[in-house]
């Protein structure tokens, strides 16, 4: 095979042209190369020792390189693996135990030997495989909203003074709770093996989520007000025990089965009874976004689950442990309580006032409920999850 490489110098791309001709032809098997380009010769010439191929100068027909191709590049790629396959679906796509030295590979792709170890801390596929991560992330790139655009912040409205700062107080509350639920997912993309590509793009994207909650529930809480309202001890001694929690299977149950779980009842019940429709448009987008959060967060521990049925009772012992943790706390500050039968009654008259406590127990009753009836459908019993939803913090996250 004759290579003419005109006047394209070595270092200008025409090493690319060579490597081409070499990888065409069969090992031991020669290739020649001419060209005008200066130095041709000596570029050529080092490179082929560096590289381990045998090079020869003739000075015939104007001057051209005569290049045997060595082993060194076969040999280098001989003890290269191929990391599954990119496909998840795919049979053998994920590995049950990727090695470690596949590091930052892409799936399915043919990984060099030799690559440093790293140290990937959850990196087995039952601790995180979940086959819905791939539906999930794409509904979840598709949802992505705009803040500036999705909200009709300039919408007027006038509310009691009291009322406004029932509103500050319920964004200054999920603020909070927005928070841990960004650090949480956060925590765990780092320590995940990135062969498990579509669970850790689905946590980046949830964080993203938590982003734009924190944002639009502290402008609407500053959109009349210089500051937030209060943040108590109780509630920080809950979110304490959902962040600093190491263990990821029981960090996902605490946070998207059972807390943002709980959560898309208080965001339902706000959008329901918003005073205004700033309230209402941030809640509904977020409780959207929380939906998703949720159903991946199930689908994954139920996957879990079968496969490791000891995880039950790690994670009964996780929400009894927790319970015991936070039994003094104050669990929900009565500031947001109040603020939220605020909201709900719309006024202070007595019977209005009865009527959004009435709307607020029921709201208790009916997230026990849900809770009770997503626990099940994770493959918990009945009595199981009765005790689990009992259990959870009163803090709702
Ligand atoms: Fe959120
Ligand atoms: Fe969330």
């Amino acid at each position: 095979m004759h290579l003419n490489l005109q006047d394209l110098g070595f270092d200008e791309g025409g090493v690319v042209l060579v490597k081409r001709a070499l990888r065409m032809a069969r090992e031991g098997d020669a290739i020649t190369v001419s060209g005008t380009a200066s130095d041709l010769a000596v570029h050529l010439r080092a490179w082929c020792r560096s590289d381990g191929h045998e090079f020869r100068w003739s000075d015939q027909d104007g001057g051209y390189a005569v290049i045997s191709r060595g082993p060194a590049e076969a040999q280098r790629w001989s003890g290269a693996e191929r990391s599954g396959s990119s496909n998840p679906l795919e049979a053998g796509a994920i590995i049950d135990h990727p090695p470690q030295r596949w590091g930052l590979a892409p799936r399915g792709s043919l990984v060099e030997s030799g690559a440093p170890e790293f140290h990937f801390a959850i990196a087995d596929k039952v601790e995180v495989w979940s086959p819905d991560a791939v539906r999930t992330y794409s509904q979840a790139a598709a949802a992505q909203w705009d803040p500036a655009a999705a909200i009709p912040w300039d919408a007027e409205f006038d509310l009691p003074e009291e009322v406004e700062d029932a509103v500050v107080q319920v964004m200054t509350y999920l603020v909070e709770n927005e928070t841990a639920a960004l650090i949480v997912p956060s925590r765990f993309i780092a320590q995940l093996h990135p062969h498990f590509r579509e669970v850790m793009q689905v946590l980046a994207i949830q964080a993203a989520d938590e982003a734009r909650h924190v944002e639009v529930f502290t402008r609407r809480g500053l959109l009349k007000r210089r500051e937030l309202g209060l943040s108590t001890a109780g509630g920080q001694a809950s979110l304490q025990t959902l962040v600093e929690e190491p263990d990821f299977a029981i960090a996902s149950f605490l946070l998207s089965v059972l807390g943002e779980g709980t959560f898309l009842s208080v965001l339902w019940f706000i959008v329901r009874f918003a005073p205004d429709p700033i309230t209402s448009a941030v809640c509904r987008l977020s409780a959207q976004d929380e939906a998703r959060h949720v159903a991946f967060g199930m689908s994954h521990i139920r996957e879990h689950m079968n496969a490791e049925p000891r995880l039950r009772e790690s994670l009964i012992h996780a929400v009894r442990s927790r319970h015991e943790a936070l039994r003094y706390t104050a669990g929900l500050n009565s500031e947001v309580f109040d603020a939220l039968v605020l909201m709900a009654a719309g006024s202070w008259e007595p019977a209005e006032l009865k009527r959004g406590n009435q709307l607020l127990s029921a709201l208790i009753q009916e997230m026990h409920a849900s809770r009770r009836k997503r626990l099940m459908q994770v493959g918990f019993t009945e009595a199981e999850a009765e005790e689990i939803s009992s259990l959870h913090t009163r803090n709702f996250m």
